[in-house]
């Protein structure tokens, strides 16, 4: 059911339309995902976070009531159970999961901080499997459901001085890649979507709050093509929702050698002096 930006869904109450669980819906992709479902596709949306203000004000600009802001620590596991048990108990139950919540550092490896890695690893990994398996409960009993993860281009490729979010993005399309065999005939739909480089926070979070100039893509954009796999009746286990994605992940796979060639020789170096300020 779709009805204008901003206009409150035209047929129904807000407790009557479809529920989706967004992480991370306080910024970027998410919040963008949680706008775009709130206000042009009908879905009452739990977006959840940890900064409250962002998700009032999310709430504040979509139609009355289509906002649920949830409020607490993806890397908590009991603030993951009472929200998911609160989610769960709304009538209708949850209908979409979208698994956006996500961070990285920029580092080497050998000098990483394991207190930074273990933060990634709660956030994009050890979160992310403890709501999809309590979504898969919940959907399979419905026989319906879709499960987005927000994974990106690097679940397929390997980049220096980001290898912790990279490793914990490939074992998020190693999950899709087997819950798909395991979800067949369920009902349910299990899928990731694999962004290339896009204009959020993300970068400044990485670099712990230096100043990044936005790249990439806007987030409406990315948001609307990965909502468009709602719509699809096989969703792709990896959708690649911009141009810069599919090139990225096509080229690593027909064109190996350079890939690696201008990796190694063009980004390594880039890579250093843009993430870690090397001269
Ligand atoms: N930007 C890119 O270039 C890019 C490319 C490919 C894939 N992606 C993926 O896209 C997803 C969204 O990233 P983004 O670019 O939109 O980043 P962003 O602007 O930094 O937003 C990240 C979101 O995650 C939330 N979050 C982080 N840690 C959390 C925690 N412990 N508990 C609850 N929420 C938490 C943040 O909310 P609070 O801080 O309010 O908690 C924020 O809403 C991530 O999975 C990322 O890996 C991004």
């Amino acid at each position: 059911m779709r009805s204008e930006p901003g206009s409150p869904p035209r047929d129904r109450q807000a407790d009557e339309c479809p529920l989706a669980v967004v992480t991370g819906a306080s910024a970027g992709i998410g919040r963008e995902l949680a706008r775009q479902l709130a206000t042009e596709r009908g879905h009452r949306v739990a977006a959840v976070a940890r900064r409250a203000e962002r998700l009032n004000q999310l709430a504040k600009e979509c139609p009355e009531g289509m906002i649920i802001p949830i409020v607490g620590d993806l890397a908590d596991a009991s603030f993951r159970e009472a929200m998911w048990n609160r989610v769960a108990a709304i009538q209708g139950g949850v209908s979409v999961l979208i698994n956006n919540a996500g961070l990285g550092f920029y580092s080497e490896f050998e000098r990483q901080d394991p207190a930074e890695i273990d933060r990634i690893w709660q956030v994009n990994v050890v979160a992310l499997f403890d709501l999809t398996q309590r979504a898969m409960a919940h959907m399979k009993v419905r026989k319906a459901g879709q499960i987005i993860q927000i994974s990106s281009v690097l679940g397929f490729i390997g980049v220096p001085y980001s290898a912790v979010y990279t490793a914990s993005k490939h074992t998020v399309n190693g999950l899709v890649k087997c819950l798909r065999y395991e979800l067949r005939g369920t009902g349910v739909k299990v899928w990731a979507a694999c962004p290339a480089r896009t204009q959020s926070e993300f970068h400044e979070v990485a670099a712990r709050g230096q100043r990044h100039a936005p790249r990439g893509e806007p987030t409406d954009r990315i948001a609307r093509a990965i909502l468009r796999g709602l719509d699809r009746r096989r969703p792709p286990a990896f959708l690649l929702p911009s141009w810069s994605a599919w090139a990225v992940v096509q080229a690593a796979h027909w064109l190996p050698g350079p890939f690696e060639w201008v990796m190694s020789r063009i980004a390594q170096p880039k890579f250093g002096r843009e993430y870690l300020g090397r001269s």
